[in-house]
């Protein structure tokens, strides 16, 4: 076996071999950037410049191992452990949905619309990143981060520790958030929690549905479940003016105006146009 292909060529074979399963060219060849950028440790925007670099034998045999991997679908956030989200480096498994570019839009709107010394809980808390990131940017938060998944509680410390500096800054609580009663209410409510409907797995692509946590994507039959159960939490979960601010699927505002039909909602649009959060009061 040949093991002494440069950086250029090792590139020209990946990118066919993807382009051969109809993923685009843009995403092909950042995928394998990343890839390489792992490996040999090369900045990504120094990848070109290097392309007549030789991987060792130990790196190409790692290069092929994580490139068959991403070659099945697994995605690339997975494969290197990583995942920037409002400009931090997050970790990431299997445990943890990978963090989406619009829960940062959901950040945004939460610190527009709350005061700086809220007693905040962050429900589906996942890898952490709405929590952590709320709290490194409005230290006076006083924070809590609920998730059902032990596995993910554990990742989500780590990104804790490694952003904020010491992970006991957020009150992580391993617990299944539909029956958990809090011994003080919280002003404010933040979550991504799961929305989709289970008879959608197929609509899903295979990165998603083969990899990402199920517990992280599903709610029941219809996708609604978890609103349903929390909407009738509510009154447990926050304080008489305490505010929710939900993620929702781009085509559920309908149906959550006649869940959330006795409480003041309304609904705000991603950058693409969506409509995908819904915030509210009790
Ligand atoms: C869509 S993911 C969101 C993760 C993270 N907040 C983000 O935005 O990337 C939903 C999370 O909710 C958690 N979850 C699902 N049902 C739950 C429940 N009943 N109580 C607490 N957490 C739950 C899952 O384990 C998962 O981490």
């Amino acid at each position: 076996m040949n093991y002494d292909l440069t950086i250029k060529e090792i590139k020209n074979q990946s990118i066919k071999k993807l382009l051969e399963k109809n993923i685009d060219i843009y995403s092909a060849n950042l995928d394998v950037d990343i890839l390489l950028s792992f490996i040999t440790k090369i900045a990504r925007e120094f990848i070109l410049s290097n392309d007549k670099k030789i991987l060792s034998k130990d790196e190409y045999c790692h290069y092929q191992n994580l490139f068959e991997r991403r070659f099945n679908d697994e995605p690339i956030a997975y494969i290197i452990e990583k995942k920037e989200f409002y400009g931090h480096s997050f970790k990431v498994n299997k445990n943890v949905l990978i963090p989406r570019p619009e829960t940062e839009e959901l950040i945004d709107i939460v610190i527009n619309n709350i005061s700086s010394n809220s007693n905040i809980v962050d429900i589906g808390s996942g890898s952490g990143c709405i929590a952590i990131i709320l709290k490194h940017l409005i230290a006076t938060y006083n924070m809590a981060a609920i998730d059902i998944s032990s596995y993910a509680i554990d990742v989500a410390k780590e990104n804790a520790l490694s952003i904020l500096g010491n992970s006991s800054l957020i009150k992580f609580i391993n617990a299944d958030a539909l029956n958990y009663t809090p011994d003080k209410k919280f002003d404010v409510i933040v979550s991504n929690p799961p929305y989709i409907a289970k008879s959608d797995i197929n609509i899903l692509s295979n990165d998603v549905k083969n990899y990402e946590p199920s517990i992280a994507l599903f709610s029941g039959d219809s996708g609604y479940e978890f609103y349903e159960k929390i909407h009738n939490r509510l009154d447990i979960l926050l304080t008489e003016k305490g505010k929710f601010f939900f993620e929702i699927g781009y085509n559920q505002e309908l149906n959550l105006r006649k869940i959330f039909h006795d409480k003041y909602v309304s609904f705000i649009k991603d950058l693409s146009g969506h409509s995908r959060f819904m915030i509210g009061a009790i």
